[in-house]
């Protein structure tokens, strides 16, 4: 038996205890997640207690997806990439124990698209936002072949963001608020955090019904952008669908077991369809 662990500050309301302990369960396996409230000054500690035999791995999230980076010995692509991880392995070899770090949002949102049927090749796809989950996100639908417009509230951190791609796939920037032009695009992505408290990164925009949106604030309850998409009669793709996706490859990392029956018992545990 080994405990992974959630390494958050709050975690209350986290939805990633009840997906892991399903998954775990339907594939009867004698293993635990359990949510850590590690604030700020306890997360050094908290880390090396990974170290220690029992433990499985663990997730990192708000406030500690960059304090966690120097705290492990090694970190995959995205997390070096995006300065921020969520996942942390560990690695017994010749008595030690080293952790790694991985950035699971990439592989979450291009699977959630995928899974959903949305083809972003050659669309127009506007995101906003600039942060962490922007930064794992933008890349991959740069390379999946989107045409990109970044509209994010601080202009400089979008624009930071479209100089790190690749000049062939450099995303344009649009300004803050992204609403304008909601007509010519094919898809919109909320990467900003606002939705958690209930706001609309869109407002009070009105959404055409062949819009695709894409939020990825994880809520148990459905956001106002979300609702008001699925209102409109737009595709929607819905941030518990990320969620789930990151998770499982989490679930993946740490017991080298993935598939729909790991899917199928993580997507029951959720409040809503995923
Ligand atoms: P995450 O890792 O979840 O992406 P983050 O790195 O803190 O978190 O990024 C939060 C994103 O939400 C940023 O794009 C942020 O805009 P700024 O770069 O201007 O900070 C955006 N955001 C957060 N609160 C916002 C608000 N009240 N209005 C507009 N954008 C907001």
């Amino acid at each position: 038996m080994a405990v992974a662990y959630l390494l958050g500050h709050p975690v209350g309301h986290s939805l990633s205890p009840a997906m892991h302990n399903a998954a775990f369960a339907a594939l009867g396996l004698p293993h635990r997640y359990e949510a850590l409230d590690v604030p700020p000054d306890a997360l050094p500690s908290a880390v090396s207690g990974l170290r220690e035999p029992g433990v499985l791995g663990a997730n990192v999230t708000v406030p500690h997806k960059e304090a966690v980076m120097p705290l492990v010995d090694s970190w995959d692509g995205v997390a070096a990439r995006t300065r921020a991880a969520n996942t942390i392995s560990r690695h017994p070899h010749d008595g030690r124990v080293r952790l790694q770090a991985w950035n699971t949002d990439r592989t979450g949102f291009v699977r959630a698209l995928r899974v959903k049927g949305i083809d972003v090749r050659a669309r127009r796809v506007l995101v906003l936002g600039a942060g962490g989950a922007a930064q794992a996100i933008v890349p991959a639908l740069a390379e999946l072949g989107a045409a990109v417009t970044l509209a994010n509230r601080t202009r400089e951190r979008a624009e930071r963001l479209a100089a790190s791609i690749d000049e062939r796939l450099r995303p344009n920037i649009a300004p803050w608020p992204g609403g304008a032009g909601l007509a010519d695009l094919d898809v919109v992505v909320n990467a900003t955090s606002l939705g958690l408290e209930g706001e609309d990164p869109l407002d009070a925009v009105a959404l055409p019904p062949g819009l695709v949106v894409v939020d990825i604030v994880p809520t148990a309850d459905e956001t106002p952008l979300v609702r008001r998409a699925r209102a409109a009669g737009c595709a929607v793709v819905d941030g518990l669908a990320m969620l789930l996706y990151q998770a499982a490859l989490s679930f993946y990392i740490w017991t080298g077991v993935q598939g729909v029956a790991v899917e199928d018992a993580m997507r029951a545990a959720l409040p809503r369809p995923a």
